[in-house]
């Protein structure tokens, strides 16, 4: 079978050809996805041929995302892949993590490491390799600052044209500066993140612009990848826990899929319970993880948090979530601004750091283990989704005490690091010092 694209809605399953230029089912309007017969190689096969590119030096076996095109076969001419050399994230142990966490261990799967700073850049090499394919001059996405930073740099290196739609005055300024140096048109608009997907779709149909969104499937079979690259890092032995935040959650959306594809080709023998981990101000997930009904998602009118990467209250994908944590048995959590801060502190005292979002991982990590739900003794990979530097405000801010939440509620900085200011005068620095 070759690739195709498919509904995801059971009652329907509709498919597609994968050069149609569709973001949701023209029959019923689902989300759709890639879908793919079974490749040559066995699993053992694969492993070996995944294994081996990692020494060459031709330059898809060096992205962390093609070294695995067999898992991503939606391309019939890779001449035509944009890599910035995407993935190839490392796994970091953080002890001090896995002790405020309430874990025995903690290995964080660190998406900052990639070119743009952000697990973005699994999915967009694959978002833009797909747009070259299909002819298009223009893209454009919506985005909270990590995918307009990534689309950015993916069409500028493939030469298309990236024009970007971000909230206005919600977004991190390191995301801002890179989408401005990577040469994206930046249109900054009064709206929050829904109100302005909404019109960005409606735009992309009448400009014929490609949309690369993480409704755009490509982008979630790239970022599919990550969830390969761990288990090759970890010779195939699947953790119990896969813990990420979630906002549009496209993420969990490709994280749940690439499981469930990598254990039907029998390179691992069973799922890792999946947890998304939202802000408190911005769960809708959570909400209808815990409602009666689970059929529609209420919407959050005005969402709210610090952490404005996962600021949504109406996530697109939450249909395909939601299929992939019931297939995982996974769960959903929800933390304070007050929790996100303090996790995030201590991931960087473990050397290691992240943005605000990604540090609701660590958050969720604590509460799910003082509830019980997560043992202590559990094999966990936390995947910490933003560089450090993505918010140098945020951090600044917080360190020296002065970080107030969504509502004006001051944050305290129980892990707090503020700078001194000394006179240039030796005594007076070996005193502090030695203070
Ligand atoms: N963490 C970070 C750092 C993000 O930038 C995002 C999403 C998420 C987590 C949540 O992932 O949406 O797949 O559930 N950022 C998007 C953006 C929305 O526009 O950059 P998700």
């Amino acid at each position: 079978m070759p690739a195709e694209l498919a509904c995801i809605e059971e009652r329907c399953r509709a498919r597609f050809a994968i050069t149609e230029i569709l973001y949701n089912c023209p029959q019923c309007g689902g989300l759709l996805e890639a879908v793919y017969g079974k490749p040559a190689q066995s699993a053992d096969e694969l492993k070996a041929l995944w294994r081996a590119r990692r020494t060459s030096n031709a330059p898809l076996d060096q992205s962390g995302v093609w070294r695995y095109r067999e898992f991503i076969p939606f391309l019939d001419d890779l001449s035509r892949v944009v890599t910035l050399r995407e993935g190839c994230t490392p796994l970091l142990p953080g002890r001090r993590a896995a002790e405020y966490g309430g874990l025995d261990a903690l290995v964080f799967k660190h998406q900052g490491f990639n070119p743009t700073g952000s697990f973005k850049d699994n999915g967009m090499t694959c978002g833009a390799s797909q747009a070259v394919q299909l002819g298009a001059t223009r893209v454009a996405c919506v985005s909270t600052g990590n995918t307009s930073a990534s689309m950015a740099a993916y069409a500028s290196a493939a030469g298309l044209q990236p024009v970007i739609f971000i909230p206005y005055g919600n977004i991190a300024f390191g995301k801002l500066a890179q989408a401005l140096e990577y040469g994206a048109k930046t249109i900054q608009v009064e709206a929050n993140f829904d109100q302005i997907l909404a019109l960005v779709r409606q735009l992309a149909d009448r400009l014929g612009i490609y949309l690369l969104n993480s409704i755009n499937p490509f982008r979630i079979e790239g970022q599919k990848t990550i969830m390969a690259e761990m288990l090759d890092q970890r010779d195939w032995k699947a953790p119990d826990w896969v813990v990420l935040p979630g906002g549009n959650l496209g993420n969990i959306s490709a994280f749940g899929k690439g499981l469930r594809e990598l254990k039907e080709l029998g390179l691992i023998d069973r799922l890792p319970r999946l947890a998304v981990v939202q802000a408190a101000g911005a769960a809708p997930f959570y909400d209808l993880m815990h409602a009666a009904d689970r059929s529609r998602l209420n919407a959050i009118e005005h969402p709210e948090t610090l952490a404005t990467a996962i600021k949504i209250g109406d996530p697109v994908s939450w249909p395909k979530a939601l299929r992939e944590l019931d297939a995982s048995d996974g769960v959903v959590e929800k933390v304070t601004e007050q929790e996100i801060a303090d996790a995030k502190a201590v991931i960087g005292r473990c050397g290691i750091g992240c943005e605000p979002a990604s540090a609701a991982t660590l958050a969720g990590i604590r509460k799910l283990t003082s509830a019980g739900v997560m043992r202590h003794d559990s094999d966990v990979v936390a995947v910490l989704t933003g560089n450090v530097l993505k918010d140098p405000g945020y951090i600044h801010q917080y360190h020296t005490g002065v970080l107030l939440g969504p509502t004006g509620e001051r944050i305290t900085p129980t892990y707090g690091n503020p700078p001194v200011v000394l006179p240039n005068d030796s005594g007076r620095i070996a005193d502090f010092l030695a203070s």
